[in-house]
């Protein structure tokens, strides 16, 4: 029986996933990840500890599963996107990484914007500057501590870093590099265009490869770091939302993935390269050769009711929680909440975007108030669902949904009457990890592409049906749509 090995670099913990040829999980170890925050808006985390960790937990979950490395056909890498590692000509990282949620380069992607063009960078990369992206980070970096940026060679992502820990070499995959900023995402090759204007010398980003190509192989260092195989060969695997959708099984159009993490997403995978034109989705390449994926990202899904529930009811657990949400009436009685507690970014990339309860009344119960969070959600989403609607559905579409947050009836049920589509659940909760282990078992010679390997090993398991809701919400969500545009102005002054 063959094994494949899919590693995941997220920002909470470094996981190593085993399965078999058939899907079937064998082994998981994760080891948490520390993060910093050493100012406001930043956030940092150390690629030394990415590598301790990921080497623990390939060393545990070979253990767990009583494999050795010879028994691992292939690896696939998956992490969290656009983070910036710069490396020296040693190879030496030269400052920890900054990472995806840290929102220090308000200026330069202004300079960004400026300098390529508003609509052209759209056109180009898919996106408009963000924040969280990479390349702002580097000309951050080149503003603020021109000593590391003098000493800088290479450009990596997280996962990657741990890609050349392992192999040697260093290589990306098309998904993660589509969140740089830096890829002509149409073309699936670095854009010399846009890399000119920011003045970002060509030779420090690494060879981009499709998903389930092999970039490399187990070196000697890695082999002898973590206990795989020399020679155990490593696919370019993708970031973690493509790899996300792969495991769930989203590699066509007519599969829309829909995942309630601490963040919210949905991914709609494309057979042409398309973007939005005001950018208020994300356009990357997919993971699956030769395809791409429009997607919107709201900032804080799960992560508003996490934050709602340790802030106003710690001492109750989710279910008794939930279970008063489900007894207010669908529309919490005109009581709305806006989830954009960490800013926002999809359909309003907007830093300075705040969270707010709106239409209180002494009616509200603490019931209320957690049903209108769970719309709020919900409706977030149908804002990204809106704007993917509007760019071209296919006539016939399954949306999938995943995630922690997800698990919950009561909110799955909001959230196919907000959308007003059928839910179907999946059999397999491990996300990008698996994702990245699909897309090595292509490598491997198992399977003729992602969508076949995706048919043998996702099954669909309960669907939520669209409720009587449906139509309230409908008319509920145009009161939800005109909020933003009310307060944006006094975000911005708070
Ligand atoms: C995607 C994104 C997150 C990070 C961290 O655009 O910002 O998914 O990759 O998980």
């Amino acid at each position: 029986m063959p094994y494949l090995m899919g590693l995941d670099i997220s920002t909470t913990g470094a996981k190593a996933l085993i399965i078999d040829g058939g899907g079937a999980v064998i082994a998981v170890a994760n080891t948490p990840q520390p993060i910093s925050q050493p100012k406001p808006l930043w956030s940092e985390q150390n690629p030394a500890d990415w590598w301790d960790g990921i080497s623990a937990s390939i060393r545990a979950a070979l253990a767990e599963s009583g494999l050795k490395g010879a028994d691992i056909s292939a690896i696939g890498l998956t992490g969290q996107m656009h983070g910036l590692v710069l490396l020296d000509e040693t190879g030496e990282a030269l400052r920890p990484s900054i990472l995806w949620n840290d929102q220090r380069t308000g200026a330069q992607c202004d300079e960004m914007t400026e300098r390529v063009g508003a609509r052209r960078l759209i056109e180009l990369t898919g996106n408009p500057a963000v924040t969280g992206f990479t390349a702002p980070k580097i000309l951050w970096v080149r503003d603020n501590e021109p000593d590391v940026y003098a000493r800088a060679r290479q450009v990596l992502l997280p996962k990657d870093y741990i890609r050349f820990k392992l192999t040697d070499v260093y290589a990306t995959d098309l998904a993660g590099a589509s969140g740089t900023s830096l890829l002509n995402v149409a073309e699936r090759a670095w854009s010399a265009e846009v890399m000119g204007a920011l003045e970002i010398p060509a030779e420090w980003m690494p060879p981009a490869h499709e998903g389930t190509a092999i970039t490399s192989t187990i070196s000697a260092a890695g082999a002898a770091a973590t206990g795989l195989q020399v020679g155990t060969p490593v696919v370019g695997g993708g970031g973690d939302q493509a790899a996300g959708a792969i495991g769930m099984g989203c590699v066509t159009p007519d599969k829309i993935g829909v995942t309630v993490g601490t963040s919210g997403v949905v991914f709609a995978p494309l057979s042409r390269y398309a973007y939005e034109n005001e950018g208020r989705l994300h356009a990357f390449c997919h993971a699956v050769p030769d395809t791409w994926h429009f997607m919107g990202v709201m900032l804080s899904a799960a992560g508003s009711l996490q934050w709602y529930k340790d802030t106003f009811a710690a001492e109750m657990d989710f279910d008794a929680l939930l279970a008063e949400a489900a007894e207010a009436p669908a529309g919490s009685e005109g009581l709305f909440f806006l989830p954009y507690l960490t800013g926002e970014r999809s359909p309003h990339p907007d830093p300075l975007a705040r969270g707010a309860f709106i239409g209180m009344t002494s009616r509200h119960s603490r019931g209320h108030m957690t049903r209108a969070v769970l719309e709020g959600v919900a409706f977030g989403l149908k804002d990204s669902f809106t704007l993917i609607a509007q760019a071209g559905l296919p006539d016939q579409f399954e949306a999938r949904i995943s995630g922690g947050g997800a698990k919950s009836p009561v909110w799955q049920g909001i959230i196919a009457d907000v959308l007003g589509a059928p839910l179907v659940n999946i059999n397999t909760t491990e996300g990008g990890a698996f994702g990245a282990a699909i897309l090595a078992s292509v490598a491997a010679g198992l399977f003729d592409d992602a969508a076949a390997a995706c048919d043998a090993m996702i099954q669909t398991a309960e669907e939520v049906a669209v409720g009587a809701d449906v139509d309230l919400y409908a008319e509920r969500y145009e009161i939800y749509r005109s909020l933003y545009p009310a307060l944006q102005a006094t975000f911005a002054r708070l």
